[in-house]
């Protein structure tokens, strides 16, 4: 228990009508520490005492009396303030947090439920460029949490392997195929591959009939066309080659890679039970859900030449999950433009009598853009991911190079501090907010950046180096009751419920800035109080605050997937 949680649990077994829950939404922190730790707002119950807020203020808190966890507790205006008892607290959460270790920020809410985090599934032949980094950092985070929690966590790759875009690509091969084309992808898959997607594209205008070959090749696939399987099996294998190599920088592991295509031989029996309940509506030889009455367009499941579409293949694709994994929840990170999808997806699910419908979550976020100069996109309008994070290692580089000369791995330094800046900045501001990239912004040591906190990681691990004792929580508590370390106390008692915070809402950015939070009052503090210093109780007693610090912001920084490089 937290000690909003306990001013929760103090409030209400006096004001009884008030659920833990809403007293817990109603305490809010003082705008200044002479108004105390915690404060309860009263004017809510104005009606029900048929009183002023501040007469219900004083009577609350008359009825409220001592409590041993607080210095005092007194009414101010329409407000019950609370004053922790600074020592008190500083024992209560340092001890709890040196017992618990790594598992501080967390409780068991995910205890025997499974959840499957959905997320990256770029698409094969298309370029995983620097809008993918999005889904495929939100959602790393979001399994981390689940994870963390307690959760049996799913991680799945729904890879775009399959679809039209297929049949496009086979009829460009078979007309252009050479042996140099065929070394050029195997050296450079995606970016050739969407070379050949490109000018099949271009083509398709001058002749209409390119148009009609695509869709013939992609049914030729669907009906297991051995040529056309041939094709497609290379096409997938080289581009997931060129996706890993991007996963292994950002150290991102999926437990399953089914995508698309996995579900291509569903599709028959997904088309059988949406006839069998009466879904499908004939329209100029497709098939339709109509969803209007809800507010939709209608949704084509079946083109007229008898092919599925996307649509078709996330219905197949949530029974099967639901049928496999047995979901609690079933995520899924991708991008706000394809929010009529999942809506209409969702509501096709429903209608097919499917409860647990409502289990399956569009996690959605805004776009990201990138500022002048951030890339010279050599290789034309799209910008490729893993070059960004490639030049964020090379800049990275040069930052530190200049900043310190006898770092021994500067290498292995360069690309922890390079990637979790990319990391940390994607996660710094809420999902849906459209964002700009910026190096300035990304890479600075000061200010809310990535660099920073890592910095202030790696000062905890010098502290702790240099102190060459074992720090143990058999301390003297009143030492770390003044504004600094109080500050930094406080900050840690939070730390639980901005994980909580990022579960209930799908956002990391809750972590984020509470990283960051963390790291400034803790930066505070180190120059304010020398840490190690003769005094062997102050010492002792700081050297406490410092580890606990440092426990906190790595188990953090893990849950954002950034690393933690223990010298910058
Ligand atoms: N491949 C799609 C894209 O890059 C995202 C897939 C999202 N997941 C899903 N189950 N539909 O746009």
């Amino acid at each position: 228990m937290d000690f909003k949680e306990r001013v929760a649990e103090i409030f209400t077994s006096i004001e009884t009508d008030l659920s833990l829950e809403d007293a817990l939404l109603l305490i809010e922190t003082p705008p200044s520490p002479d108004m105390g730790d915690f404060a309860v707002p009263c004017f809510k119950f104005a009606k029900k005492y048929r009183k002023s807020p501040t007469a219900i203020a004083a009577e609350l808190t008359e009825k409220i009396g001592n409590v041993e966890e607080f210095e005092k507790i007194e009414s101010m205006g329409p407000y019950v303030n609370f004053f922790v008892d600074k020592k008190h607290y500083a024992e209560k959460i340092l001890k709890t947090a040196f017992k618990e270790k790594e598992g501080y920020g967390s409780t068991n809410v995910g205890e025997g439920k499974s959840v499957i985090v959905e997320f990256s599934s770029p698409n094969i032949a298309k370029p995983f460029h620097i809008g993918h980094i999005r889904t495929t950092i939100i959602g790393n985070s979001i399994y981390k949490i689940y994870k963390y929690l307690g959760y049996n966590t799913i991680t799945i790759n729904h890879l775009g392997d399959y679809g039209t875009q297929f049949g496009m690509l086979i009829s460009a091969y078979k007309k252009w195929g050479s042996p140099e084309i065929v070394e050029a992808i195997e050296k450079n898959p995606i970016q050739e591959l969407l070379k050949l997607y490109v000018k099949y594209n271009q083509e398709m205008e001058e002749h209409p009939e390119y148009k009609d070959e695509a869709r013939y090749w992609f049914k030729e696939l669907e009906n297991g066309n051995e040529e056309a399987i041939k094709l497609w099996t290379w096409f997938r294998e080289v581009s997931l080659m060129e996706f890993n190599r991007v996963y292994d920088m950002l150290n991102i592991k999926f437990d399953s890679y089914a995508g698309e295509s996995f579900y291509s031989d569903k599709m028959p029996a997904v088309m059988k039970e949406l006839e069998e309940k009466g879904l499908l509506k004939d329209s100029q030889g497709a098939k339709i859900v109509e969803l209007q009455e809800f507010g939709l367009t209608d949704a084509v499941v079946q083109k007229s030449d008898g092919s599925t579409l996307y649509v078709t293949r996330d219905i197949a694709a949530a029974k099967y999950r639901k049928e496999t994994y047995d979901f609690y929840k079933n995520i899924y990170v991708v991008g706000a433009p394809q929010k009529l999808h999942f809506e209409q997806w969702r509501k096709i699910i429903n209608l097919m009598g499917y409860e647990w419908s409502d289990d399956c979550v569009h996690v959605m976020f805004g776009t990201v853009s990138l500022e002048d100069g951030v890339l010279s996109t050599r290789k034309g309008r799209v910008v490729f991911l893993e070059d960004v994070l490639n030049k964020a290692i090379e800049k990275t580089t040069e930052i530190i190079n200049d900043r310190n000369t006898d770092l021994e791995n500067k290498e292995e330094v360069a690309k922890q501090v390079g990637i979790g800046a990319v990391i940390f900045q994607e996660l710094f501001n809420n999902r849906i907010k459209d964002y700009t990239f910026s190096w300035e912004k990304t890479l600075s040591f000061e200010g809310e950046t990535g660099p920073y906190v890592q910095y202030t990681y790696a000062r905890t691990c010098s502290i702790l180096r240099k102190a060459e004792q074992e720090v143990n929580d058999n301390v003297d508590y009143s030492i770390l009751t003044d504004k600094e370390a109080f500050n930094v106390i406080k900050k840690l008692d939070g730390f639980k419920s901005s994980v909580l915070g990022a579960h209930d809402k799908y956002e990391p950015f809750f972590i984020t800035r509470y990283i960051v939070g963390l790291a400034q009052e803790f930066n505070r503090f180190y120059h304010e109080c020398p840490i190690i210093v003769e005094d062997k109780e102050i010492k002792k007693a700081r050297l406490l605050l410092t580890k606990t610090v440092n426990t906190v912001l790595k188990k953090g920084m893990e849950l954002l997937g950034m690393e933690a490089p223990e010298r910058m």
